[in-house]
């Protein structure tokens, strides 16, 4: 195969990484609803430790984006192609904060709050958005309910520009027969 312009390795692990930490956040809490009851509070502890740790795994990623130039897109794509890879890319950046973030605005609002504190993988002490958490009982949970529906709805974008990236990847790799997993790939 000729030469592939491929993502340096840090880049190859954080994209990685990243996509499997929120596919796994996606399915624990699309099935969390089918465990028994004594495992359901534990998924969901599980399930805000990943959503955290994709925020600052999305950090680095963006800092890396800021300190590198990734590699061009095949000149091979059409304008509609470059067009929607790019839009998926800057999508997925929005999304995969604006997740994490709707997600621990809303908790910080959750009434069980006080008793329940937030501990990432059982391990490390973690806060709350204190602002939220001084607000009145009212108020947090308007709090609450306004951001985990907003975390319900980003949660279907998110499936759309998943699916969208995905297929353009699939379709470069196999029906336009040019590398374009390798361009993420060691
Ligand atoms: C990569 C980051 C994240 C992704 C992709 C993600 C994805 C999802 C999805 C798909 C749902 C189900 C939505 C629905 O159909 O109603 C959900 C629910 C939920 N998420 Fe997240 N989430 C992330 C981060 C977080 C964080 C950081 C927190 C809190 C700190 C959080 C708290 C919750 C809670 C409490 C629920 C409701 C679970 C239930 O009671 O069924 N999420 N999340």
């Amino acid at each position: 195969m000729s030469q592939v312009d491929k993502y340096t390795r840090t880049a190859v692990i954080l994209h990685w990484l990243i996509a499997f930490l929120v596919g796994l956040n996606i399915l624990l809490a699309l099935t969390v609803d089918y465990f028994p009851d004594a495992l359901v509070r534990p998924i969901i502890d599980f399930h805000k430790s990943v959503g955290i740790t994709v925020l600052g795994l999305v950090f680095l990623r963006i800092l890396w984006r800021l300190t590198h130039q990734p590699p061009p897109l095949p000149a091979t794509y059409k304008p509609w192609e470059a067009w929607l890879a790019n839009s998926a890319h800057y999508g997925l950046y929005a999304l995969i904060i604006a997740m994490p973030l709707t997600g621990w605005i809303s908790d910080s609002g959750w009434k069980g709050a006080p008793t329940h504190p937030m501990m990432l993988f059982w391990i490390i002490p973690w806060f709350r958005f204190g602002f939220i958490t001084s607000m009145d009982a009212a108020n947090q949970k308007y709090i609450h309910d306004l951001f985990g529906n907003f975390h319900t709805l980003l949660s279907y974008a998110l499936y759309g520009v998943i699916g969208l990236h995905t297929l353009g990847a699939l379709k470069h790799q196999f029906i336009d027969r040019q590398p374009a997993i390798q361009r993420m790939w060691k």
